[in-house]
C-alpha cells in the first residue's frame, strides 16, 4: 500500500490532508473530531486580537440544483480569545502528538508577531501560517490581503517572523493579485519556510432583485466576500503551479482551493503541492470526507505503482509551458460514438453558433448507423466534417454523454514547431507565413 506520509518543510504528517484555516478548525472539539476522522493536520482558524463578526456571513452559488458550487463568506478571523485558542491547541497537541497543528496568525506590529509566534510555540504548534489573504474586513484594517497584495510588506513581516520563529513559517497568499509570483518571491526573499495558497477570491455571489441587496444580507446591506469551494479550484491550481514552477521561490507548497475529492488532491500534488488543505468541502460534508480521500489517493498510487507521494509531487509541472512553446503542428478532431449519442444535437448548435460550423446534421442512413440510445428513428444526427474541425474541444465539453465525443489525434505529417520556432524560422527567411484560416 502506498505511503501517504509527508514531510512539509520539516513537519511530519501521516498524510497530506490538512483542514484549511476556517470554521472547521476553530476549537479543540472540532480538531479532535477531525483527527478521529483521519485528517493529518489542522490549520487553526486564524488567531489574532479577538474580533466581532457580522450576522449573517455566508452565501453560495447554487447551480442547476447543485449546492455550494461556490461559497462566499464575510467572516473575520477567530472571534475567540488568543488565550482560549492557544490553550486548546496545547490540549489537542497533547492528545494527538503524531498529527500536525499549524497556528494561523494575523496581527499587526512586529512585537505582536513575535509574541504570537512565541505563544504558538509554547502551545505546541508545529508551524505558523501567516494569513496574508483575507479579502474582507481585516484588509480594511491593514491586514490580510492588504499585506498579501504588497510584496514589500510580505517580505518585511516574513523577516519579523523568522527573527524569532523556531518552527516553520508558512506564508498564506491571496489570489486577489495580478501576478502571484510577486508575493511568492517576496515570501521567499523574507526567509519563509513554505507557502500556502490560495485564500479566498474577492466576490459577490448574487443580488436579490426585490431588495437589491446582495447576499450575505446584513440589515439591508452586504459586502464583498471571499469566494471558495469547487468553483475556485482552477484558479488555485493555476496559482499553485505558478509558485511551484518558479525557480526563484523553491519552497514547499500547501495547495488550497476547492478540494473535494482525492482526485482534486492528487491534481494539486501533481502540480507541486506537498500538503493540501480543505475548508469548504468540510463545512458542507463534514470531517468524514477524508476517509474517501485517503483511500482514493492510496488506490490511485497503487494503480500507478507509486510508493510515496514524492513520486506524484510535481509530475505535471514539466508539462506546463508557455503558450509560445506548444506545438503548432499538433492536431486533434472530434469523433462521435454513435453507440452513445442520444441525438440531442447540442454539439451541432455549439459548433454552429460558437465554434467553426463543422458539425452537420444528417440522416442516420447516410452514416449507416443504427438507432442509438433514445434517438428517434430517422431523426437527423450530427456528423463532424473532419477537414474543417479545428479541434477546439467545444462539442466534447458540451455533449451531455460521457465519452460520446472524444478528441482524436490526427497525423498532420508535419514536424513539431512552436510559435517561437515559427517566428525564428520566419526571421531567418526559412519559411513563409502560415496562411490564415479562410
Ligand atoms: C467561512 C470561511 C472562513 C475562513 N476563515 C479563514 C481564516 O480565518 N483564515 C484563513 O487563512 N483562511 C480562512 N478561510 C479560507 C480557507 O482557509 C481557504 O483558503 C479557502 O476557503 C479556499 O479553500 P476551500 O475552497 O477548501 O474552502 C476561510 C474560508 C471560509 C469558507
Ligand atoms: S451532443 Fe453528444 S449526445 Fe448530443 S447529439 Fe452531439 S454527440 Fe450526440
Ligand atoms: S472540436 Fe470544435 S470545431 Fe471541431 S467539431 Fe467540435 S466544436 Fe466543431
Amino acid at each position: 500500500m502506498a505511503d501517504l506520509s509527508i514531510n512539509f518543510a520539516g513537519i511530519q504528517s501521516p498524510n497530506p490532508f490538512w483542514i484549511g484555516s476556517g470554521p472547521p478548525g476553530n476549537s479543540a472539539h472540532q480538531c479532535h473530531r477531525a483527527f478521529e476522522a483521519g485528517w493529518g493536520g489542522v490549520v487553526w482558524k486564524t488567531i489574532g486580537e479577538a474580533i466581532v463578526n457580522q450576522s449573517s456571513r455566508y452565501s453560495a452559488l447554487q447551480l442547476n440544483g447543485q449546492r455550494m458550487v461556490g461559497f462566499n463568506n464575510i467572516e473575520l478571523i477567530s472571534d475567540r480569545s488568543p488565550e482560549a485558542n492557544f490553550k486548546e491547541i496545547r490540549e489537542v497537541k497533547d492528545r494527538w502528538p503524531d498529527r500536525v497543528i499549524i497556528a494561523s496568525l494575523m496581527v499587526e506590529s512586529r512585537e505582536q508577531w513575535h509574541e504570537f509566534i512565541k505563544r504558538s510555540e509554547d502551545a505546541g504548534a508545529d508551524g505558523i501560517e501567516c494569513n496574508f489573504g483575507c479579502p474582507h474586513g481585516m484588509c480594511e484594517r491593514g491586514m490580510g490581503s492588504a499585506v498579501g497584495q504588497n510584496p514589500d510588506v510580505i517580505k518585511v513581516i516574513a523577516e519579523w517572523c523568522k527573527e524569532v520563529a523556531e518552527i516553520p513559517v508558512i506564508i498564506k497568499l491571496t489570489p486577489n493579485i495580478t501576478d502571484i509570483a510577486q508575493p511568492g518571491r517576496a515570501a521567499a526573499a523574507g526567509g519563509a519556510d513554505a507557502i500556502s495558497l490560495i485564500n479566498t477570491v474577492n466576490s459577490i455571489t448574487q443580488v436579490n432583485l426585490d431588495t437589491f441587496c446582495p447576499e450575505p444580507y446584513v440589515d439591508g446591506q452586504s459586502s464583498h466576500g471571499g469566494y471558495c469551494g469547487a468553483a475556485v479550484k482552477p484558479i488555485a491550481l493555476n496559482m499553485v503551479e505558478r509558485i511551484a514552477n518558479d525557480p526563484d521561490i523553491n519552497l514547499p507548497v500547501s495547495g488550497i482551493g476547492g478540494i473535494n475529492t482525492w482526485r482534486d488532491a492528487a491534481e494539486f500534488i501533481a502540480l507541486g503541492s506537498t500538503s493540501v488543505q480543505v475548508c469548504t468541502a468540510v463545512m458542507q460534508k463534514g470531517f468524514r470526507i477524508v476517509a474517501d480521500m485517503a483511500e482514493g489517493l492510496s488506490d490511485y498510487m497503487d494503480s500507478k505503482g507509486m510508493k510515496s507521494l514524492e513520486e506524484l509531487r510535481g509530475r505535471a509541472l514539466p508539462n506546463i509551458q508557455k503558450w509560445e512553446n506548444l506545438n503548432l503542428n499538433y492536431a486533434r478532431i472530434a469523433s462521435i460514438d454513435y453507440e452513445k449519442c442520444i441525438g440531442c444535437n447540442l454539439c451541432h448548435i455549439a459548433c454552429e453558433d460558437g465554434a467553426h460550423q463543422c458539425i452537420d446534421l444528417v440522416h442516420p442512413d447516410t452514416l449507416g448507423v443504427d438507432e442509438g440510445p433514445g434517438r428517434l428513428p430517422g431523426k437527423s444526427i450530427p456528423k463532424v466534417r473532419d477537414v474543417d474541425c479545428v479541434g477546439c474541444n467545444l462539442c466534447s465539453v458540451v455533449c451531455p454523454v460521457d465519452d460520446c465525443i472524444t478528441m482524436v489525434e490526427i497525423d498532420t505529417g508535419k514536424d513539431r514547431m512552436s510559435w517561437s520556432e515559427y517566428q525564428a524560422a520566419m526571421a531567418a527567411g526559412d519559411m513563409e507565413p502560415i496562411p490564415p484560416h479562410p
